[in-house]
């Protein structure tokens, strides 16, 4: 990558993903591919391949260094919304919330949502069941589409007491089920369900109209999102059981900085390919004995 304007790519020709087609998508059966990217380097890679990028809140963990989600701010989410959205992904770009940016004030949490939108996102993400309602009914009336999250939910990490599976127990599963409902009544286009046996999210999508996107939820939701940096595997020592790693990228990234580094060090790079010739005009000059004057 260099830092010439003619190095950014053209943006795709595909038309654009929007929310009415994955109501149509979900009504034909057709699945939809979801995955995270936080940056425009990453959303080009992703845009062509799949239909909805996920600013998630997981940047926190996974980019910036913190142990779960709980401390990334609205800033730091709006930089990373930004940057994706100078790409201009044909994707549906959907913004997560991050913790205490929608649980206080309805007025605030338009205005944080609605920033998403005003940066270049479509819709939002927001985590919880049924307490959510009146967060939701009030988005959606201000023309901001919302995606819910439901079972494993990151930001419920304490009160979770870890990462653990939901709804195993007969009254969470129902609790869940209900909230999926109450989520879709209140206008939610779409439910993100994570981390909760497979037999729990085919029921909860069987009961919705709305399409179920799934993470450790099983094979029959209508769509399934993973974090991009766990697919391509470019964090080792970072497996869960609902992930599966598509590549080796730390291994295969890992290879080229240490040929890299061997070039660098043996004083093969940069070569002739990779360097700027003086003019021959300018090395006579440079050459004349009285410097060219
Ligand atoms: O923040 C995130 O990446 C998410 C997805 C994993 C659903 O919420």
């Amino acid at each position: 990558m260099s830092h010439h304007p003619d190095a950014t790519p053209a943006p795709s020709a595909a038309p654009p993903v929007t929310i009415p087609t994955l109501q149509a998508w979900r009504a034909e059966g057709r699945r939809i591919v979801m995955v995270t990217a936080y940056d425009a380097a990453m959303t080009r890679l992703v845009d062509p391949v799949v239909d909805v990028i996920l600013v998630g809140d997981s940047v926190g963990n996974v980019c910036l260094g913190f142990d779960n989600t709980l401390p990334v701010s609205l800033a730091m989410m709006n930089h990373h919304v930004e940057a994706v959205a100078r790409a201009r992904p044909r994707a549906l770009l959907v913004a997560d919330m991050p913790f205490l940016t929608f649980h206080l004030d309805l007025a605030d949490t338009i205005r944080n949502a609605g920033g998403f939108l005003q940066r270049g996102a479509a819709a939002v993400k927001l985590e919880g069941g049924v307490a959510r309602v009146p967060v939701v009914q009030a988005l959606v009336s201000c023309e901001i589409p919302v995606m819910g999250h439901l079972g494993l939910t990151p930001q419920s990490v304490n009160a979770m007491g870890g990462f653990k599976v939901q709804g195993r127990a007969v009254a969470q599963a129902r609790r869940i089920i209900d909230d999926a409902r109450r989520l879709e009544d209140a206008g939610c286009f779409s439910l993100v369900l994570e981390g909760i046996p497979s037999e729990l999210a085919a029921r909860i999508t069987e009961s919705l109209t709305i399409p179920t996107i799934g993470i450790g939820a099983g094979p029959d939701c209508s769509g399934q999102v993973l974090v991009l940096h766990d697919l391509l595997g470019l964090l080792p020592g970072r497996k869960a059981k609902f992930v599966r790693t598509y590549v080796d990228g730390y291994g295969l990234l890992q290879a080229g900085l240490e040929a890299y580094a061997e070039d660098v060090r043996a004083g093969r790079f940069p070569g002739p390919a990779e360097s700027y010739a003086l003019p021959e005009a300018a090395r006579a000059a440079l050459d004349a004995p009285d410097g060219g004057d």
